[in-house]
């Protein structure tokens, strides 16, 4: 069952104190591609980000993941500098053809031992890691292979994570399978503006079923390695779509784009079958016959808590004869990443925005959070990226000041605290991200990090909200202000 997408009326806050429960986890995350440079050491194989950021037109100015913030080289400093903000927990990737050259075979122990000696030095600081098994970066003999759209990448994808667990089990309690899956297969697949660059509708569905197929095998081989401690989980952006108006059309076109964004993960994944409206809205594309009996169960493993990646609502209408625009938010193309969804336009939400030119919209997460707790009563949510992008500059007092960014931060906050006031299990935020890093398709030219990297010297400068974070962190509650607002 998944409820109708309305607007929630906001509840006021109740707790008074304004404080986060105990024990909340307060977190930063990255992701390897993004942070670690370090492309062609000790056996690492290329990912397809690799071969994509090397293929000229693909990002911005041309920049890769070569250098990057140098993490692979300077992650003692890294460390060092979230014990000094006194984050509780540290949410990052492991580069696949790092950890197993060629997605394909035995472990590079060098890789493994990189996360190694990263997990010690964490635990040494009373930091929790917190690892993504796959943030993106499928190693490129796998997709030469024929990639996600490929079934057998859903077994290799489990063979990794039973190696990972193995070599990492005794150090990491807490697992994700998969970041934004839907990035992967509709981005990667279907519009092109990620990494593999295809852009074949039926290909981004085939994707979106093998991924889901491998966090469920994943899980399966996490399970049967790691103690009955451990905790594993998925990572979903899950969309916050909103109807321009109330009319059945524009609520239809929102209704349609939720189930391609969302449902077509949390359908199987959290409810055991694929979301019928889904199958008849692109049964003109595709028979769905790559889905096999018994896949939505072995999709369908029990998990200990949702990861919610939240950054913008998404405001939708029915098409009109004006020119529509496949918005997706991370980059313009000819081709849509939403098949079967022509007739949908996307719209700008009004209001303030970021460097990425996404709305500044604190109530989307409220919305969300509240939403998911009525489709999912009895599932803990860990919110493992919300933050945001501005055009940061080092003053000449050598300090990045980013009221904007604090006040985003304020505001997303304040939202996860009045969610949780209204009876949402949420039991962490990690903020998007520690450091400046590899924006994807826009390269190096926008700066999400709580901590400022001026990448000619790799120098780490925190900013602002690093400090103010850092407060929030400490003391469990946030400042009083004029943000506290949804
Ligand atoms: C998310 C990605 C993350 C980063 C942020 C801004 O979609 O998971 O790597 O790019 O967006």
């Amino acid at each position: 069952m998944t409820t109708a997408i309305r607007r929630v009326a906001p509840t006021p806050d109740t707790t008074g104190t304004g404080r986060f429960p105990q024990g909340f986890t307060w977190g930063t995350a990255t992701a390897a591609y993004q942070i670690e440079g370090a492309a062609s050491v000790e056996g690492r194989t290329p990912s397809i980000w690799d071969t994509y950021s090397h293929t000229p037109g693909r990002v911005r100015n041309g920049d890769t993941g070569d250098v990057a913030t140098d993490h692979y080289h300077r992650w003692r400093e890294d460390v060092a500098i979230m014990a000094d903000l006194g984050v509780s927990a540290y949410r990052f990737s492991l580069s696949w053809p790092r950890v197993q050259p060629t997605g394909r075979g035995p472990a590079a122990q060098k890789g493994l031992d990189f996360y190694r000696a990263l997990t010690d030095a964490l635990l040494e600081n009373g930091i929790e890691p917190v690892v993504t098994l796959y943030h993106w970066d499928l190693p490129q003999e796998l997709e030469d292979a024929g990639g996600w759209p490929e079934r057998v990448t859903s077994d290799h994808f489990a063979d990794y994570a039973a190696l990972a667990a193995r070599a990492l089990g005794d150090r990491v309690k807490t697992w994700t399978t998969l970041n934004e899956p839907w990035c992967s297969a509709f981005l990667g697949y279907g519009s092109g503006v990620h990494a593999p660059g295809r852009t074949d509708p039926v290909a981004a569905l085939r994707a979106a079923h093998h991924l889901n197929l491998g966090h469920g095998k994943a899980v399966q081989a996490l399970r049967a390695e790691l103690p009955s401690s451990a905790r594993a989980s998925i990572t979903l952006n899950i969309h916050h779509v909103r109807p321009l108006t109330e009319s059945a059309d524009d609520v239809d076109a929102a209704r349609r784009i939720d189930a391609l964004a969302n449902r077509v993960f949390t359908g199987p994944i959290l409810e055991g079958h694929y979301p019928q409206d889904l199958l008849d809205d692109t049964a003109h594309l595709t028979d769905w016959s790559f889905l096999r009996n018994g896949d939505t169960s072995t999709i369908h493993q029990p998990l200990d808590f949702l990861g919610v990646n939240y950054y913008t609502p998404t405001l939708v209408s029915a098409a009109t004869n004006e020119a529509g625009h496949h918005s997706d938010g991370h980059g313009v193309s000819d081709h849509s990443p939403w098949p079967g969804a022509d007739q949908v336009n996307f719209h700008r939400p009004a209001g303030s925005t970021t460097a990425m030119g996404w709305a500044v919209d604190p109530s989307g997460l409220y919305d969300l959070l509240l939403r998911l707790k009525a489709d999912h009563p009895a599932m803990p949510l860990m919110i493992t990226e919300n933050g945001a992008a501005f055009d940061d500059y080092v003053n000449p007092e050598g300090e990045v000041t980013d009221p904007e960014r604090i006040a985003y931060l304020h505001g997303h906050l304040s939202a996860v605290r009045q969610a949780i006031a209204a009876g949402v299990d949420v039991r962490g935020y990690f903020l998007w991200s520690l450091l400046d890093n590899f924006e994807w398709g826009y390269g190096y030219s926008k700066r999400f990090g709580a901590v400022y990297v001026d990448y000619p010297t790799g120098k780490r400068i925190p900013k602002a909200s690093a400090r103010w974070y850092a407060d929030v962190a400490r003391t469990g509650r946030l400042p009083e202000g004029k943000n506290d607002d949804r």
